[in-house]
């Protein structure tokens, strides 16, 4: 599909709504609209409209339902399962000028942000004000706070704060029939029935469009305590997570690296390589909290069997060069190759075994292709990732999701289930919850134009 396959009457009913200068067509100026984060998931031409208010929203979704033509909802691109990239010729939603943020309402410690406001910028209007955002993730500048909620992002700090669900006290979105529902009150206890704010959260652009949110915030710790931890093996280090959340009340984050992704990053960003001797699993660790949470990290940290090595920082720049080896890992394993992104979620006391069966699955379909390794394993989140594979070639992909539901695990635990996941939700879902998810779906948009392409399987035998 091209852009003069879509309707021409209708890209001059959307410039009518938005004007001109804000329905784009032009290949070039789409293609970053139109290509994801990883570059595994690119689309051909498409119209993209950025409305720049919620009743053009409105209209924008009125207008597509009277045409027939669906919608993918976009935030800021940083998605990873192919979710808001317009694969099937869908024009684009942007909601990146929706980017209003309110002053902190600081007897109820929440805010309201349009969906287009960035997790930076709700972060740093928050510090300004003496609060703190509790999600925190690496694409932080150019994730959205409406991208956010549509895969119910999680991010480093989960294990403390919770998920993007549990920092969501309203929304404002448009639902696929053009109605808009406003639920901002922020009350801390309301009983009146279904809690539409949730709904939203990881629904993937399904059932409405957000156009703002209201979040909870939190005060921010006045110490923070950051230790990268080397170990003499991964299974040490995965038992040095589950022990850590156990016992460590201050515990922030928990992050899972090995030898190769430490090796890739400092070779791709010229970072000094952390120990004098390379090891074969890091977990970078955060305590939070007041002055006693360096102890707290300390009597953790003593507790647990197998360290090979430790760099531990209390000052704002010595943290910073800490992280930087975790979250340059997208980025460094993006130039090897595109990867295929597998986010996955094991009960905890799984882990073990499901790391250990993991490469001997990858040679068996993917000979030749690299596993890298990392994530948030405190919750039992793991990211494989997998390049050396054709974008196009799913057996990998299935033999590992196979492996997760044989673990008892989700196929997908904060990036959400886009096109790369969709034929295998079954695996984490039973066949009556998708039932359920059709009828909502079928309820809030019923003619089936908001992104029709990701999270449920095609209908059928
Ligand atoms: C991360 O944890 O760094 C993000 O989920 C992004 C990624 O998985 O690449
Ligand atoms: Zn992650």
């Amino acid at each position: 599909m091209s852009v003069v396959d879509t309707d021409p009457a209708l890209v001059r009913r959307l410039v009518d709504v938005v004007g001109a200068d804000h329905v784009l067509a032009d290949d070039d100026v789409t293609a970053g609209y139109r290509t994801d984060w990883t570059g595994r998931f690119v689309s051909p031409p498409s119209v993209v409209v950025r409305p720049g208010s919620t009743e053009e929203v409105a209209a924008v979704v009125e207008t597509c339902r009277s045409f027939g033509a669906a919608l993918v909802p976009q935030g800021g691109n940083t998605g990873l399962v192919g979710g808001g990239i317009p694969l099937h010729g869908e024009v684009v939603l942007s909601l990146r000028r929706l980017d209003g943020i309110s002053e902190v309402d600081a007897d109820s410690g929440q805010i309201v942000a349009g969906a287009g406001t960035t997790i930076g910028t709700l972060q740093a209007t928050a510090a300004e004000q003496g609060w703190a955002y509790a999600v925190d993730l690496a694409s932080r500048d150019s994730a959205t706070i409406g991208g956010t909620i549509a895969t119910n992002a999680g991010g480093l700090r989960v294990l403390r704060y919770g998920d993007t669900r549990a920092q969501v006290m309203g929304v404002e979105a448009v639902l696929g029939d053009g109605r808009t529902v406003t639920a901002l009150s922020g009350l801390y206890r309301n009983n009146t029935g279904y809690h539409l704010p949730s709904l939203f959260c990881g629904s993937e652009g399904t059932l409405g469009v957000v156009t703002a949110a209201r979040v909870r915030l939190a005060r921010p710790p006045s110490h923070r305590v950051t230790a990268l931890v080397a170990f003499t093996g991964v299974d040490a280090a995965l038992a040095a997570a589950v022990a850590l959340r156990r016992t460590v009340p201050t515990l922030e984050a928990v992050e899972l690296m090995v030898a190769a992704g430490i090796e890739l990053v400092c070779e791709v960003r010229g970072f000094p390589r952390p120990f004098p001797e390379a090891h074969p699993a890091y977990l970078l660790v955060e305590t939070a909290g007041p002055a006693t949470s360096l102890d707290d990290l300390d009597a953790g940290l003593a507790s647990v069997a197998g360290i090979a090595d430790a760099a531990v920082a209390d000052d704002a720049a010595r943290r910073r060069a800490l992280w930087r080896y975790r979250e340059s890992h997208t980025e460094a394993i993006n130039t090897v190759g595109t990867p295929h992104k597998l986010d996955l979620a094991l009960p905890l006391p799984e882990l073990p075994a499901f790391v250990d069966r993991l490469p001997g699955q990858l040679a068996t379909v993917a000979p030749g292709a690299r596993l890298w390794l990392f994530g948030h394993v405190a919750d039992g989140n793991l990211h494989v990732n997998v390049t050396g594979v054709a974008d196009d070639d799913y057996a990998l992909d299935e033999a590992v999701f196979h492996l997760v539901a044989e673990h008892h695990g989700s196929i997908s635990a904060e990036h959400g289930i886009g096109t790369a996941k969709r034929r295998w939700v079954s695996l984490s879902r039973t066949a009556d919850e998708l039932a359920a998810f059709r009828s909502l779906k079928a309820a809030f948009d019923p003619d089936g134009i908001l992104n029709p392409h990701v999270l449920l399987p095609p209908a059928g035998p």
